[in-house]
């Protein structure tokens, strides 16, 4: 065939792929078999491979093209993606309406009701069609540049079906998700490979789009809808009513649930049908959003800095269910720590299934009084560890277990467990604990550490269980014998093993510092200590008063790093690691973007007094993940946490539906946002 001919054929199978793209991943329609669509893009593939001259990045078949990348680019937003304020009650529903409908009284408002999805923000910028640059929210100003695992979605077009003409240039925003099915999968499998399976379907979604591996990111089931665009103005639709339909007609996956309102009335109805429906949705939803409708008539309601006041966030209730306790199990962390965990009759909780949750700790535990056989409330509050609420009664004549005993010793290598100074956790202070090693080398395996490929839970057991292995140096003079005498390994799965181990040996100074599990240093703190030392040995001779120079480091994990680098064991470890072979490059400027922390955008209120720390402690440590704190509770809070003999603060953090949490729901929750 003539390149003109094949030029021909190579447009037409496009156009026809992409229509059935379309139908199938934007319309839910599928309209061929597996196996038509297969050959189709086999044959494309074919002809570009013969004609590489036909190629282009638009291509069907090149969704998945891009090497693994180093770091994230910072992209500017062309206009600030803003958050919105929430409304937690009826009334704060009915303040909005009003508010507007003040500053806009000579028109007849209407409104847009979406759910409002629990995932990641992402842009898609579209020039002539073409999707040229996908980015992360980041802290609304500036993003990260995500095009190549964007890329990797299906439901997003490479590029915009022309049934309507396209704009020159179209931005538009929305939600990447994980659907409640494919979730499930996903762990599944994860588990099965011995994997950590994600803790809900908005970390999974953040952690695919995160990967360096773009290949990494298609294989995971993610999905998108789009629900807002720069410029509206511009483009032929003049409300968001219309606008819906017009991306769906370029290609862009919408969400068909929404609602078209006229009154308070209308919205808080459809609002109760989703509380309601919440579970049957397919994916998870926090909430609804309302948007006026008109874009004519947004700028005459206008703006604050970060958030729009045309729209609001109408939270749903945090969810709660009942089920029994099978068990009070104990948990071992990488720190010794030793934390008592339900293990529940599994139970769905706002949208996710849950078989754990969290106790906190003994006197946490003692005052609940929970015990094997308890039916029980458990509460799940937006991304934050379920948490036992409450024991039931138990219905007449049923008699309860015995009460939970708190251990005096190691409940995996024996050793008496200890209190340091008046910590409410007990610890198990022996560093040879093989659950401690195990946790310290997973950890150090970990996504956001030196992320071995395939380097479970099972294999890191195993590899401690049989002495291979007793810190993560020793990672690095495994042999082929030793990773096939593993149970389920074979030769092949060795092989891919000792690869990914010493691909994982080309790091950065970043990832070797998450990995190495300094107490109170997640991945966050340990960019922030990256681009301030630049190298290892310039870290390991700061002191403490110049590491509190460090801004977002306080004097607690200042002493918590010196106090790492100061211990022999320590010392040793990284000697052995760089002595076989792990090696961490130093940074350069352009590849450390400060990112926003894992609490940016994020406001807590502390009330009362704490056991563990002051509050003073603790507001420090939130702010260095990027949180604010305020001295009075409003419905811009996030989060209050609430000490002992707490007042006012907590009666109006419950009035406006603000989520409260104990010291304990507290301290548990800081160790999973430091570790973010
Ligand atoms: S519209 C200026 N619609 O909620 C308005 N946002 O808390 C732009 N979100 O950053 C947002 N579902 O990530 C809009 N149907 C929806 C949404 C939605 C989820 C997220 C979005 C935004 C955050 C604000």
């Amino acid at each position: 065939m003539d390149l003109q001919n094949a030029r021909r054929r190579v447009d037409t199978l496009r156009g026809t792929i992409e229509g059935h793209n379309y139908r199938y991943y934007v319309l839910d329609e599928p309209s061929i078999s597996d196996a038509e669509y297969d050959a189709l893009m086999r044959e494309l593939m074919e002809f570009e491979e013969q004609f590489p001259e036909l190629l282009s990045m638009d291509s069907p078949t090149q969704r998945v093209g891009a090497a693994p990348a180093k770091g994230f680019q910072s992209v500017a937003h062309e206009m600030p993606m803003l958050s919105l304020d929430n409304a937690f009650n009826h009334t704060e529903l009915v303040e909005f309406v009003e508010r507007v409908r003040r500053l806009i009284p000579d028109e007849e408002l209407f409104w847009v009701v979406e759910p409002k999805l629990d995932g990641l923000s992402v842009e898609l910028v579209y020039e002539r069609g073409i999707l040229v640059q996908g980015s992360t929210r980041g802290d609304g100003r500036v993003g990260e540049d995500i095009t190549s695992n964007l890329r990797t979605i299906r439901s997003v077009p490479l590029r915009l079906r022309s049934l309507k003409p396209v704009p020159e240039r179209l931005i538009v925003r929305g939600e990447v998700i994980i659907g409640a099915e494919a979730f499930e999968t996903l762990n599944r499998l994860r588990l099965e490979k011995g994997e950590a399976p994600f803790a809900n379907p908005r970390n999974a979604a953040a952690g695919s789009l995160r990967q360096l591996d773009p290949q990494v990111t298609a294989s995971r089931p993610l999905d998108i809808f789009l629900y807002d665009v720069s410029y509206p103005e511009t483009l032929p639709a003049a409300t968001q009513a219309e606008l819906l339909p017009l991306l769906q007609k370029w290609g862009l996956k919408t969400n068909p649930l929404f609602r078209v309102c006229f009154s308070v009335a209308e919205i808080q109805e459809f609002y109760e049908q989703l509380v309601q429906n919440r579970e049957t949705l397919g994916y998870e939803a926090d909430g609804v959003v309302i948007k006026l409708s008109s874009f004519e008539l947004r700028p005459r309601a206008g703006e604050k800095s970060r958030s729009p006041r045309w729209a609001i966030a109408y939270k749903f209730p945090p969810s709660e269910a009942v089920t029994t306790v099978r068990n009070i199990e104990l948990n071992v962390g990488r720190t010794g720590v030793v934390t008592p965990v339900a293990v529940l009759e599994p139970v769905r909780v706002g949208g996710v299934t849950v078989s754990n949750a969290s106790l906190h700790n003994e006197e946490e535990l003692k005052r609940k009084d929970v015990r094997a056989g308890d039916r029980v409330v458990v509460r799940r509050a937006g991304d934050v560890i379920p948490e036992v609420v409450m024991v039931l009664q138990p219905e007449h004549g049923v008699e309860r277990g015995e009460p939970y005993l708190p251990p005096e010793s190691c409940p995996v290598c024996g050793t008496t467990l200890v209190r340091l100074g008046d910590e409410v956790y007990r610890r198990c202070p022996n560093p040879g604990c093989p659950a401690r090693r195990k946790e310290a080398i997973l950890h150090f395996a970990g996504r956001d550490a030196l992320d071995i490929d395939g380097l479970g839970r099972k294999l890191v057991e195993q590899l401690v269980d049989k002495g291979l292995v007793h810190d993560p140096a020793d990672l690095f003079s495994l042999t082929q014998e030793q990773l096939e005498s593993l149970d389920l390994v074979g030769p092949k799965k060795a092989r891919n093993l000792l690869e990914s181990i010493s691909a994982s040996a080309f790091t950065s100074l970043a990832r070797l510092l998450f990995g190495l599990g300094i107490p109170h240093v997640g991945h966050y703190l340990a960019d922030v200590l990256q681009r301030e030392a630049r190298t290892l040995e310039r870290l390991m001779a700061m002191s403490r008063d110049e590491l509190e120079q460090i801004v977002g480091i306080g004097p607690e994990v200042a002493q918590s790093i010196a106090q790492f680098f100061a211990s022999l064991e320590n010392r040793d470890l990284i000697r052995r690691l760089e002595s076989r072979g792990v090696h961490w490059e130093e940074p350069s400027e352009d590849q450390i973007p400060q990112g926003p922390g894992p609490l940016t955008d994020t406001r807590f209120v502390f009330t009362g007094t704490m056991k563990s720390m002051t509050r003073d402690e603790a507001a420090r440590l939130v702010k260095a993940l990027g949180a604010e704190v305020s001295s009075s509770v409003s419905k811009k809070t996030n989060y209050v946490v609430v000490g002992e003999k707490a007042g006012s603060k907590l009666t109006k953090a419950e009035a406006l539906g603000v989520t409260t949490l104990s010291e304990e729901a507290f301290q548990t929750q800081l160790i999973m946002w430091q570790g973010e």
